[in-house]
């Protein structure tokens, strides 16, 4: 027999990020963060090859990655508005956390289904959070994209990506929902 767990089914029904510049100061503290990170890692993992790994960014590394972020907004020319937008990112949020994907040599699981995986996990660290009574948001954004940036300031090696960064503070306005999909447009019976 199933054992529903309507309280889970009705967190899922009702899930919703709140935006990264709505949140405000305070966020988890390092035991709690941990039991996020752990529920995130429980994540689906085709081979169980962990092709992911966490970076948190809080403290004074925000600033370090606002200085960087800064630096290469300007090298790569990007227009005022996208600049600043890009910047103030990493300071939204008391802590941003870095989800790689960090493929691993598989001759079973295409790297497809690591990237996927990762992508899973993004998912489940930002539910965890909510969950939690935090607001966050999954953003990606200009840097997450910047070869220079996730090298220098992220140590992401050949083949790693940024499959998100997951920004956790304290929720200060819930917002609206969005439209959501209409089911019967995207699924088939067959
Ligand atoms: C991989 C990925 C990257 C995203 N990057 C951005 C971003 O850079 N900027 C942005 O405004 N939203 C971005 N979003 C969308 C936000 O997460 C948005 O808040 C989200 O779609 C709201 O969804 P929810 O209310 O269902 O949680 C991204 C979403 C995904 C899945």
């Amino acid at each position: 027999m199933p054992q529903p767990r309507p309280e889970v089914m009705e967190f899922l029904l009702s899930r919703r990020s709140r935006p990264a510049k709505t949140l405000g100061p305070g966020g988890p503290d390092r035991s709690a963060l941990e039991q996020m990170l752990a529920a995130a890692a429980r994540s689906p993992d085709h081979g169980k090859l962990e092709p992911w790994r966490f970076i948190v960014i809080e403290g004074a590394s925000r600033e370090q990655a606002q200085a960087l972020a800064a630096d290469r907004a300007q090298a790569l020319e990007l227009d005022e508005s996208t600049a600043a937008k890009t910047v103030a990112a990493f300071g939204q949020g008391e802590v941003i956390v870095a989800v790689i994907s960090s493929p691993k040599p598989s001759e079973k699981v295409p790297l497809w289904e690591q990237h996927l995986s990762a992508g899973a996990v993004c998912l489940a660290l930002l539910n965890a959070a909510l969950a939690s009574g935090w607001g966050a948001n999954w953003l990606t954004g200009k840097m997450a994209y910047d070869p220079v940036f996730i090298m220098d300031f992220l140590r992401c090696t050949d083949g790693e990506a940024v499959a998100g960064f997951i920004h956790i503070g304290t929720e200060t306005v819930m917002p609206q929902d969005r439209p959501r999909p209409n089911l019967s447009a995207i699924t088939t019976w067959a």
